[in-house]
């Protein structure tokens, strides 16, 4: 009946692609408003005289400080907090798809809140709400993805919410330097509103996950749903791995005793196997802190934080806020606005690179090349500004961007949903990536009294954050590639079994 082999081993088709896309418009909403008080900034806060009140109601500029200005652009990654920690319960009660179509509602709230506001509290609120749209879709859009692809399209797939947000960057800026003046930044707001709308629609043509589903114990639809994902191809191994993976979970069993490593155990089979040591007879979706009850979600979900504070500490939204004043001493302000596009249109292309690399190069190695990268760029952007060489600053921006966005970028985004069991991934990403947006928060309210008072130093500091995070990826991050989810948790949970940290043979488990 299906010609095409195997679904375990299908490649990428036009519909999973539309599928991972529809979900990764959060993902570009999250790009868009990260970036959209950047170059606008001026005209939003800083009132020239009479501007004020030209168009009542709506004055056309905001006055606010310094203090109230870091503050409401924070408001985004507090936001981003909330919208991550609400994220979990959402995403197992209503399902992976209805939290997305649900989250569209924060990108419109927030595009009203932001281009009407008649206050600067409004306009915080705005931020507040975009902000949890981008923290809800971040969680969810990993999620989505991780589960609705097969162990050949998961990289690529994955990489597509990390585009999703890096496209969101450089069409903000783009559309801020026609947009970023009085009153037009209220345009520039308003706009968050269309993707949202496009989204809702297209995620009515898209399924909930299979693994949602079979969790939900609605087998039929998630047979459906994987049939939908894989047309044409034979899907009865893929969705019995799923099911078998998840009935042993379940039963509290050890990943390790589940499956053979080719052919899932048969559900009879499955049967004849004991229940845990712990008497589990049934699994209830992990809560956060169940996670850490757990020796085997408690180890994983701590290399998952690790990546992704790993994200945001070691400062690429310091060059992503800052870039225009990193260069307008090397180029002068008109040039340095066109400078700081071109280094999101490098963050862009080098995400394609990445995307191209991650199938063949593995997680591990794109990671350590990445953080070693950027200490090293993070290195000569120091001397560079130290000695006065400006095409050294451009060069160590130009590489830091560059290393970022080939692992740092996009493998936080793809890795939790690889290293986390089903039952246990919606709360794991979610304390995942309320960390990341935590890490956004105090990068984006240090960096600025940093550059001040540090100087040239500054990035020295994200070199040997980098550094440090270089030695623990080394020491705790396994390989993922080409795996389904269910050999992983196998292989990791019998590793972590015999006392090893999951990655005591990096050369086996990268292996396949
Ligand atoms: C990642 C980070 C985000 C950053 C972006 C830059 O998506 O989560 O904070 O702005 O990369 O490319």
């Amino acid at each position: 009946m299906a010609g095409k082999g195997d679904s375990r081993e299908a490649s990428l088709s036009f519909y999973t692609v539309f599928c991972a896309t529809a979900a990764a418009l959060a993902s570009f909403q999250n790009g868009y408003s990260t970036s959209a008080t950047n170059i606008p900034a001026n005209s939003i806060r800083a009132c020239p005289e009479g501007y004020q009140q030209n168009y009542p109601p709506f004055p056309n500029c905001l006055p606010m400080g310094d203090w109230i200005w870091g503050f409401v652009v924070g408001c985004f990654a507090l936001g981003g907090m909330i919208g991550g920690l609400l994220a979990a319960p959402m995403l197992d009660k209503v399902g992976r798809r209805n939290t997305l179509i649900v989250n569209c509602l924060n990108f419109i709230i927030g595009a009203i809140l932001l281009s009407l506001a008649v206050h600067p509290a409004m306009f915080a609120f705005g931020r507040v709400f975009v902000g949890a749209g981008a923290g809800m879709g971040s969680v969810a859009v990993s999620t989505y993805i991780g589960e609705i692809a097969n162990k050949n399209q998961r990289g690529a797939l994955g990489t597509i919410n990390q585009t999703g947000v890096v496209i969101g960057i450089l069409v903000t800026q783009a559309v801020g330097l026609g947009l970023g003046g009085i009153p037009s930044w209220r345009y520039l707001m308003a706009i968050t509103a269309g993707p949202a709308i496009i989204q809702a629609v297209m995620l009515l043509f898209v399924p909930e996950t299979p693994r949602y589903f079979v969790a939900k114990n609605k087998l039929e639809q998630g047979r459906n749903s994987l049939r939908r994902l894989r047309k044409g191809y034979d899907i009865d191994n893929e969705y019995d791995e799923i099911v078998i993976g998840q009935r042993a979970e379940a039963k509290g069993l050890d990943p390790s005793a589940v499956t053979d490593g080719n052919a899932p155990v048969s559900d009879a089979e499955l049967d004849q196997v004991e229940t845990g040591n712990d008497g589990h007879q049934s699994r209830q979706t992990l809560t956060i802190f169940g996670l850490f009850k757990d020796p085997y979600t408690c180890r994983m979900t701590m290399v998952c934080m690790m990546v992704h504070l790993a994200q945001q500490l070691t400062g690429i939204n310091g060059v992503m806020y800052y870039s225009t004043s990193i260069f307008t001493n090397v180029f002068g302000a008109q040039a340095a606005r066109y400078a700081a596009i071109g280094v999101s249109g490098w963050n862009l292309v080098a995400t394609i690179i990445s995307i191209l690399t991650i199938e063949k190069a593995g997680r591990r190695v794109l990671l350590l090349v990445s953080e070693i990268g950027m200490c090293i760029s993070a290195v000569l952007l120091v001397i560079g500004s130290l000695v006065g060489v400006n095409p050294l600053v451009v060069l160590g921006v130009f590489l830091f961007v560059g290393s970022f966005a080939i692992g740092l970028g996009p493998i936080p985004w793809l890795i939790v949903s690889e290293l986390i069991p089903t039952y246990a991934v919606g709360a794991a990403t979610s304390i995942a990536i309320t960390l990341n947006w935590l890490g956004s928060f105090i990068v984006g309210l240090v960096f600025p009294a940093m550059q001040a008072g540090m100087k040239g130093w500054a990035f020295l500091v994200f070199a040997a954050i980098a550094l440090a995070f270089a030695v623990g990826t080394f020491f705790f991050v396994p390989e993922t590639r080409g795996k389904s989810m269910e050999q992983i948790a196998r292989e990791l949970g019998a590793q972590l079994k015999e006392g090893g940290t999951g990655v005591r043979k990096p050369s086996k488990v990268g292996q396949q």
